[in-house]
């Protein structure tokens, strides 16, 4: 039987699974009109909200290179080098949700099977902000989009009450959900931030509030390398700079372990179908890119080119298996991640992960407490 690219995730019907994250390639109508021409599965807008954003001066995002023979980590472009990450301090859209409405319908009457998912964004800890994520949220889906995904993970905001910051608080990010969940008529994804240190309790913090999807991740906060020469960052104005985000790979396998029957969505790194296999096989039901969609005519009409024809080989390559879609593998290899005292010793020696039955680390204890 025939590969089978299209998925259903959170209800709602894919022809593929690859999709644009919320960032500069899917800024704009003519740029999402373009993505769906080009083939992508699904679109995520780029963050809307209702609080007025004005951008930095200068490049919102640089590209991190390394070179192939020296440990040289620069964004300096070079002759052999190959990209890093990106590094970025780009704000959520700049333009105001009426500007967004009309386009919305738009989009959605010009590709009518495509997927439409609106990013929004407001802040947290008072009922005038929770009812700024309602109005986003509801004038989204009157434009027929198809699910919402709630920006919890921007690490680059002055706001104590919004993005990562209010996607390193469980409760914060339960009560958003749950506040947008009362309103909400299509499926509701809670994009985390990897700058926590457990981004399993976040996402049960967006499960309890009832998220239809773990969409992870944004770019971890980070701030660009300064030049060994000038002594400046490589990304700054008038020598300033403040923290921005590193894109690079998520912390999945933690999440689908913990949550093996939600639904996720990945995001990080992505260029290919062999680093996009890497995601379903620990679990997530789509995928999505930005930095390489950027770096290729602005909307990634080569790499959607590969990931569809990648995952058109490889279910071909797997049919004796009985594969045929997304679903058949997805989660295949979860379980091979495990602590590193279920990892074989050699000559068969018993490990307990540091921990010892009777040893000097409980009598040490038990010292202290007498
Ligand atoms: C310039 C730039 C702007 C971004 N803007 C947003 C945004 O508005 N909302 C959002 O949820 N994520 C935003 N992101 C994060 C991306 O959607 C994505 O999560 C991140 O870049 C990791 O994916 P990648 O490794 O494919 O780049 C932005 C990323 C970049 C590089």
């Amino acid at each position: 039987m025939a590969a089978d690219l299209s998925t259903t995730f959170t209800g709602v019907r894919f022809a593929n699974p690859f999709l644009l994250s919320s960032a500069p390639p899917t800024e704009s109508e003519s740029n999402i009109l373009r993505a769906f021409e080009v083939g992508w599965g699904g679109v995520v807008t780029k963050t809307i909200g209702l609080h007025p954003v004005v951008n930095v001066v200068g490049p919102k995002t640089k590209f991190l290179r390394a070179d192939a023979d020296s440990p040289r980590l620069s964004m300096k472009k070079r002759p052999g080098a190959a990209l890093h990450s990106s590094w970025n301090w780009e704000l959520i859209s700049d333009k105001t949700l009426d500007w967004w409405v009309p386009r919305l319908g738009r989009i959605k009457a010009a590709f009518p099977d495509r997927v439409l998912v609106a990013s929004i964004m407001a802040g947290s800890g008072n009922d005038t902000e929770l009812r700024h994520w309602q109005k986003l949220a509801v004038a989204c889906q009157e434009q027929g989009c198809d699910a919402l995904e709630l920006n919890l993970s921007c690490p680059h905001m002055d706001r104590p009450d919004m993005g990562s910051n209010v996607g390193r608080d469980k409760e914060l990010v339960s009560i958003v959900t749950k506040v947008v969940k009362e309103i909400a008529k299509i499926p509701v994804w809670a994009k985390l931030t990897p700058s926590t240190t457990d981004i399993v309790v976040e996402a049960r913090g967006a499960l309890l509030g009832g998220a239809d999807a773990i969409v992870s991740s944004n770019t971890f906060t980070s701030l660009p390398l300064i030049d060994p020469e000038t002594l400046e960052f490589e990304v700054n104005v008038d020598g300033l700079v403040s923290t921005g985000g590193l894109g690079g790979p998520a912390k999945m396998s933690q999440l689908t372990q913990a949550f093996p029957d939600k639904s996720f969505s990945g995001i990080g790194g992505i260029s290919t179908f062999a680093h996009a296999l890497n995601y379903f096989l620990l679990g997530c039901g789509t995928v999505q890119v930005c930095t390489a969609a950027m770096l290729d005519a602005a909307v990634g009409p080569t790499v959607i080119r590969e990931l569809t024809n990648g995952l058109r080989q490889f279910l071909d390559a797997n049919a004796a298996k009985g594969w045929r879609r997304v679903d058949d593998f997805r989660g295949t290899r979860r379980d091979r991640v495990v602590a590193q005292s279920k990892i074989r010793r050699p000559g068969e020696k018993d490990y307990r992960g540091g921990y010892e039955a009777e040893g000097y680390a409980q009598e040490d204890i038990a010292t202290r407490t007498t």
